[in-house]
């Protein structure tokens, strides 16, 4: 994998030639023709000073340094709604649900986190291995150290990435080595949004782990937090495991329901991101849509520690925004192509159909649009920051004779997301400049 130093600029004019892939709008739920897909077969996308500045069929002059890609589809950079950097270490743990899941491997792992070094090393791997998937854009957890914090932002700054991240908070219900306390978790949380919040594409989120480890005070801290200042994120875990809703009833008998704890402490508003939501109900899903927080779909993860089925259908009617999320490492994959993979086969398990369009712009446009950044990121208009990336339509011989056989844009658009991964991605670019590259040596 290639890594571009940060002081290495990227050419002033740069033009991709490919089929360029976006969305207008947001595609209606079943929509195979759908008006707000946008797809212009060899085009050239035209590149200034790391924005996007159009697209043209014609080839552009000689002030543009030209890179062919013909035959290969270029998209927006992927946004991970939801992905945790320090478990890398746990990924494909085998044998537990979510509660057992945590206690055997994930918080052991997350404990080594208050080493520096482990930290720095963890953060690179991390940022690294998003961008050689096609993720350009990621919402994160790193872990309750706030060493793991700077060296996750770090990373993601040396790469020029858009990253939303923040230190865990947990008081309560964790080992030793992975709690913190109100007041000392108050005071990093601000030196840290002093220090990151708004510094170039970073911002700063306010993660509450999920609520059985927070005490009420420290979730009224995380409250008053998000309260003071509207431009921060929020980020947590929401009725995710059955067993888990229950620990939260039991925790908050006074909340009518486990996202209603969130709702009470100040920390359900716009820029709010829980990942799952596979246990709510109409009431949860009109407060998701009150408040414009987002429900971070995680179906790999659901499928993999046995969560259960995300009635996403029942969330968009409800008018509560859904975007995606690997959720790594209770996720198996860093692929946002295996992730949509993995979306369709949950929605089929409950008797519903994913379109192709709906799974590619909730980790494009429709994530940017629910993290309040279409200015910045999820298309290639004019103006948005070129975080783009090239793929092969097909990175093997069965899905070359998928491809050479289909139907129709929706039918090669649903075949690629479902056969695609990591090996059909050619190159990624942050703010233009190439930060992966396949075959490239570091
Ligand atoms: N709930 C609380 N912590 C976690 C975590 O690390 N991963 C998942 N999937 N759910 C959680
Ligand atoms: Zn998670």
């Amino acid at each position: 994998m290639m890594t571009t130093p940060a002081n290495l600029k990227p050419p002033a004019r740069l033009a991709l030639r490919g089929d360029l892939f976006d969305f207008t709008g947001a595609p209606a739920w079943g929509e195979v023709d759908s008006a707000a897909v946008r797809f212009r077969p060899d085009h050239w996308l035209l590149i200034e000073n790391g924005r996007i500045a159009g697209a043209q069929l014609e080839a552009p002059d000689a002030s543009w340094t030209q890179e062919d890609h013909t035959g290969k589809l270029i998209l927006p950079g992927f946004i991970d709604s939801h992905v945790h950097m320090p478990q890398l270490d746990v990924i494909a743990s085998y044998g537990t649900e979510l509660l057992d899941w945590l206690n055997t491997y994930t918080f052991p792992a997350e404990t080594r986190y208050v080493d520096p070094e482990h930290s720095r090393a963890g953060a690179e791997l991390f940022v690294d291995a998003l961008l050689a998937h096609g993720t350009t854009a990621a919402v994160a957890f790193p872990t309750v150290h706030k060493t793991s914090v700077d060296a996750l932002f770090g990373a993601a700054q040396t790469r020029g990435m858009r990253l939303i991240a923040g230190k865990v908070l947990q008081d309560r219900h964790s080992p030793d080595g992975l709690r913190d306390d109100v007041d000392q978790a108050e005071r990093d949380c601000i030196d840290l949004i002093d220090r990151w919040h708004g510094n170039e594409r970073l911002a700063y989120a306010v993660t509450v782990r999920f609520a059985p480890t927070s005490t009420p005070a420290q979730l009224a801290m995380a409250g008053a937090l998000c309260r003071a200042d509207a431009s921060l994120y929020m980020q947590t875990h929401v009725a995710e495991n059955r067993a888990e809703v229950a620990w939260a009833r039991e925790l908050f008998p006074e909340a009518r329901s486990y996202l209603d704890v969130y709702a009470r402490a100040g920390l359900l508003h716009r820029r709010s991101v829980l990942a799952h939501g596979i246990w709510i109900d109409a009431a949860d899903r009109a407060a998701l849509r009150d408040s414009g927080a987002q429900i971070a779909h995680s179906p790999s993860s659901n499928l993999f520690l046995g969560s259960g089925l995300f009635d996403w259908r029942a969330a968009a009617a409800g008018g509560a925004a859904v975007s995606l999320a690997s959720d790594v490492g209770g996720g198996t994959s860093l692929s946002m192509l295996r992730t949509m993979a993995d979306a369709y086969k949950v929605q089929a398990m409950a008797g519903q159909r994913l379109t192709a369009w709906c799974a590619l712009h909730a980790a494009t446009l429709g994530a940017a649009q629910a993290l309040d950044l279409t200015d910045e990121i999820g298309s290639l208009e004019a103006g948005r920051v070129a975080d783009v990336c090239v793929w092969d339509w097909a990175a093997d011989p069965v899905a070359h004779r998928r491809m050479k056989v289909a139907r129709g844009l929706h039918e090669r658009a649903f075949a690629w997301m479902t056969l695609a991964d990591d090996r059909n991605l050619a190159a990624a670019f942050v703010a233009g400049t190439a930060r992966y590259r396949r075959g490239a040596k570091p």
